[in-house]
């Protein structure tokens, strides 16, 4: 697939059908993501690559912390603020969401359900839980290289037909999630990138979205 098309046709999938992706697949797209780069080469990003029974409990194990309002103390913050431009975008990308769903803002039971599937990882067969050492020097930096190779990741998937979305719901509980994932103890959880094959036909995944224009966030200096 064509670099510009992918970057363009890439979009965060919230509803998966329920055949599991080929290990090899999954092993190509994963040799092929190595070579984003990062700081001084420091590749610092580690990954679980989650699947079968194990992925059960962690969809069952956030379900559960939902129902029982358990404090949600992911490894990065969750923004408490955002500038007022950027809170809102993130708005209108919840009401675009909610409006695809066909749920109307008092429809509580309604945005209920939508939060359960979300902590469900949308039903997606895969999920690959980025970590990075919590003694890492510079945690921005790192991230920063978290970034990079999960965007790369989701564009190699979405060239093999695969449909991905980056969550930050998925990480969190990084409690329950260090329960499941062998000797996370040190880890940082950064973010969780949930993946499968996307059922195209649902209007969750359909909607129209947005993007800022260049001269929001571009500046031209001659
Ligand atoms: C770091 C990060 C965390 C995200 N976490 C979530 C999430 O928890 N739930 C969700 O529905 N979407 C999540 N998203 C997806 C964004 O909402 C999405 O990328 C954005 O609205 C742009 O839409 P697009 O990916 O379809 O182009 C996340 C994206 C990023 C980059």
């Amino acid at each position: 697939m064509d670099i510009r098309q992918a970057i363009k046709e890439r979009r965060s999938i919230r509803k998966f059908k329920p055949e599991q992706i080929p290990e090899g697949m999954l092993g190509e797209i994963l040799d092929e993501a190595r070579w984003s780069p990062s700081w001084g080469n420091t590749q610092p990003w580690e990954f679980y690559v989650v699947t079968g029974e194990p992925l059960k409990k962690i969809k069952a194990a956030n379900c559960r912390k939902l129902e029982e309002g358990g404090q949600s103390l992911p490894d990065i913050k969750m923004p408490a603020s955002w500038p007022e431009q950027l809170k809102k975008r993130y708005n209108a990308v919840g009401r675009t969401t909610l409006d695809a769903l066909g749920l109307q803002r008092e429809d509580k039971a309604g945005r209920q359900e939508h939060t359960r599937s979300m902590f469900r990882l949308f039903d997606a067969p895969c999920l690959i839980v980025v970590c990075v050492d919590k003694n890492s020097s510079s945690v921005e930096y790192a991230l920063l290289d978290v970034g990079i190779i999960t965007q790369t990741l989701c564009l190699l998937a979405h060239d093999r037909g695969l449909g991905t979305i980056i969550m930050a719901s998925a990480v969190n509980f990084p409690v329950s999630l260090k329960e499941v994932l062998p000797d996370a103890e040190n880890k940082l959880i950064a973010v969780g990138i949930a993946l499968g094959y996307p059922d195209m036909e649902a209007p969750i995944n359909n909607f129209v979205r947005e993007r800022a224009s260049l001269n929001e966030f571009v500046k031209l200096v001659k």
